[in-house]
């Protein structure tokens, strides 16, 4: 990635976070955002409508997301902070790259597919969110979209859609590049499997102490002996570990397993002191946040501020060239 490049990315406000989305989303795109010039954070409440029917929880899961990007250390008057529904050419863009959009590329989409086949009940926000995502994306000149793997034909579609507009209407979009993580990120949950709310297997992010230390103790492990050798990189304890320890403890730990000198007892309180030090601050901060929702809608909405006039720009040229 260059630094003179654009990044943007959003997070949909679907359940409470975890440190799969803490250690694959949030730390990462907090980091990109230190290396980049320009970047947009926005928090994708339009996208969780077709899931979310309770406006309680939808504000909720908003304010949480709000609250731990600031406390997590994103900062707010770098990166374009904000909520998504607040910026609403969105939707206006949305309607009118349905025009360009063949109803086949939705029919081909995995998230579509996957709820068909969980014989989810479909609704037209479900079957047509490739095009707000290719919205979102667009209406920013975004370079670079940091998402997660399962995000990656969203990001192709929104390229295809960008090359059928300006090939209709002249060049007026940006081609946006992804920016995948790769399998070896990927978090294992207490059970083992992919950390997931899906799966209820979760290590909440801002769990407070004793919750952490719980969640930390109930991880699923082989029956292997203390003083049997074991492999790290196949161990959840150790790949959370090492999100959370210092380079040393995390050299320590793993010779340790090799060397079959730690039972995972041990490993467990270890990570635990390593994950909770580590929380130590964010955890604080996040509560003083989340106890003054008005100020964290007032800096969402201050981003947002910032957001709309680039907004309207890219809505007054896609009009143009329309013919509107
Ligand atoms: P969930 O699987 O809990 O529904 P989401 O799909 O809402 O999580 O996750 C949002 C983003 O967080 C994903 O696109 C991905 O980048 C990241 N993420 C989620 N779970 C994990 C995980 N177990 N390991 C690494 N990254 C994850
Ligand atoms: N669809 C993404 C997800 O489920 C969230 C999202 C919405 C997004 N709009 C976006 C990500 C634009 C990147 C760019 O995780």
């Amino acid at each position: 990635m260059k630094k003179d490049q654009t990044i943007l990315t959003g997070i949909k406000p679907t359940g409470t976070l975890h440190m799969g989305n803490l250690i694959g989303a949030i730390n990462p795109v907090i980091k990109m955002s230190r290396d980049v010039s320009k970047s947009f954070v926005f928090i994708a409440d339009l996208h969780a409508l077709n899931a979310i029917h309770d406006p309680k929880n939808l504000r909720q899961y908003t304010t949480e997301i709000a609250a731990a990007f600031i406390a997590l250390g994103l900062d707010t008057e770098k990166t374009v902070f904000f909520r998504q529904s607040d910026v609403p050419e969105v939707t206006e863009l949305s309607a009118l790259l349905m025009n360009v959009t063949p109803k086949s590329m939705m029919d081909r989409a995995h998230s579509y597919k996957d709820a068909t086949a969980k014989e989810i009940n479909v609704n037209m926000g479900l079957y047509t969110y490739p095009v707000l995502m290719a919205a979102d994306i667009l209406l920013y000149d975004a370079d670079v979209v940091p998402v997660g793997k399962d995000q990656k034909q969203h990001l192709e579609f929104a390229r295809d859609i960008a090359i059928s507009f300006n090939a209709l209407y002249g060049e007026t979009f940006k081609l946006p590049e992804p920016f995948i993580q790769d399998d070896t990120g990927i978090i294992p949950g207490l059970d083992g499997r992919k950390m997931s709310k899906s799966y209820d297997n979760v290590i909440p992010v801002f769990a407070d102490e004793s919750d952490l230390q719980k969640k930390i103790m109930r991880i699923i492990t082989d029956s292997k002996l203390p003083d049997e050798s074991k492999d790290p990189e196949e161990n959840t304890i150790f790949l959370l570990y090492k999100h959370f320890a210092s380079t040393e403890q995390i050299a320590d730990m793993r010779q340790k397993f090799l060397d079959g000198k730690i039972g995972y007892g041990d490993a467990k309180k270890l990570l635990f002191a390593a994950a909770n030090e580590y929380m130590r601050e964010p955890r604080q901060k996040y509560d003083a946040l989340m106890k003054n929702p008005e100020e964290l809608h007032k800096i969402l909405r201050s981003g947002a501020d910032r957001a709309r006039p680039i907004a309207q720009k890219t809505i007054a040229k896609v009009r143009k060239a329309m013919g509107l």
